[in-house]
């Protein structure tokens, strides 16, 4: 690409009307809202897809977004620039401690054995996924006849495919993973100016992910789960989207299962089969 051409990416401005377009194909795709104080945020996010495809101006990447090539080939992009993936490992701990505190001891007062079976609803780079299989692993250390696996969920492939890869820059994990937790459960790169470490194969294997976007009608998940964390993601959606997504989403998790949703989210006044047992955790 040119110095000319990049200059005139970094010039280009997108319209109110191609906000317009482009924020209500946002909100069809993904339920995302898009109200006009992002539009320089969702102007800033897509010129990385006017850089991809060699184009200079938005009016030439609103008009192929909306031919049948762009329908085809571009949606996927598009939510892989627009979707905030931000998220931590232990990211809102309390969840974690009643998790391990609380839910596991009972699953087992009722199971003896069995297989707890988790779902990190909008999984972004796997942070949680692997939060909560160190968690579960953890406990299954004191309880042998316990096991677990966990199912990452996200609309944005490129996302999926990070967690899928489950490698982390130090910087990701330190603070937030304890050090002993960091030597039992990641292995560090022979490479040493990496500086990544990846999961272990055993933590691995517990975990599977998969493309679902919530705004579909029903989820391909295949099982029920005891515990459904979908965390920072309805305050995405308009409070409409958000209740027809959690009663979705409660159609796979079991009686008696767990719901946990983000601290700066609520389902006050949402009709849903669920009993509020602390602030952001419900049950089934
Ligand atoms: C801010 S991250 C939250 C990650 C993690 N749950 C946490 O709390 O740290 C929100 C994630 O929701 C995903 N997301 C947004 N809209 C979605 C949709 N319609 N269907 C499925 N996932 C979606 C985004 O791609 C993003 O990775």
């Amino acid at each position: 690409m040119s110095i000319l051409n990049l200059s005139e990416i970094y010039r280009a401005e997108l319209s109110d009307e191609d906000f317009d377009k482009m924020g209500t194909l946002i909100f069809k795709m993904a339920g995302i809202k898009m109200p006009p104080s992002k539009k320089i945020m969702v102007q800033a996010r897509l010129k990385k897809r006017l850089r991809a495809l060699n184009m200079n101006s938005f009016a030439e990447y609103v008009r192929y977004v909306f031919s049948k090539e762009g329908m085809d080939m571009e949606l996927i992009h598009i939510l892989d620039v627009i979707s905030t993936n931000k998220t931590d490992f232990f990211r809102e701990p309390i969840h974690f401690s009643f998790l391990s505190g609380q839910v596991l001891p009972q699953f087992m007062e009722q199971h003896q054995s069995g297989s707890f079976k988790v779902w990190s609803a909008g999984c972004s780079s796997g942070e949680e996924v692997y939060t909560l299989a160190m968690v579960l692993s953890e406990f299954s250390l004191a309880k042998p006849s316990f096991d677990y696996s966990i199912l990452g969920t996200d609309i944005s492939t490129a996302i999926l495919a990070m967690a899928t890869n489950g490698v982390f820059t130090e910087s990701r994990l330190k603070p937030a993973v304890p050090d002993c937790l960091i030597r039992k459960y990641f292995m560090k790169s022979k490479d040493a100016a990496q500086k990544t470490y990846r999961v272990v194969p055993e933590i691995r294997r517990k975990t599977r992910f998969n493309r679902v976007n919530f705004m579909d009608d029903s989820y391909p998940v295949g099982e029920k789960f005891d515990a459904i964390f979908c965390r920072n993601v309805l305050i995405y959606f308009d409070r409409d989207t958000q209740e027809k997504v959690v009663q979705k989403l409660c159609n796979y998790l079991k009686p008696g299962g767990y719901f946990f949703h983000g601290h700066s989210e609520s389902l006050i006044g949402m009709n849903l089969p669920l009993k509020n047992v602390k602030p952001t955790i419900f049950r089934k």
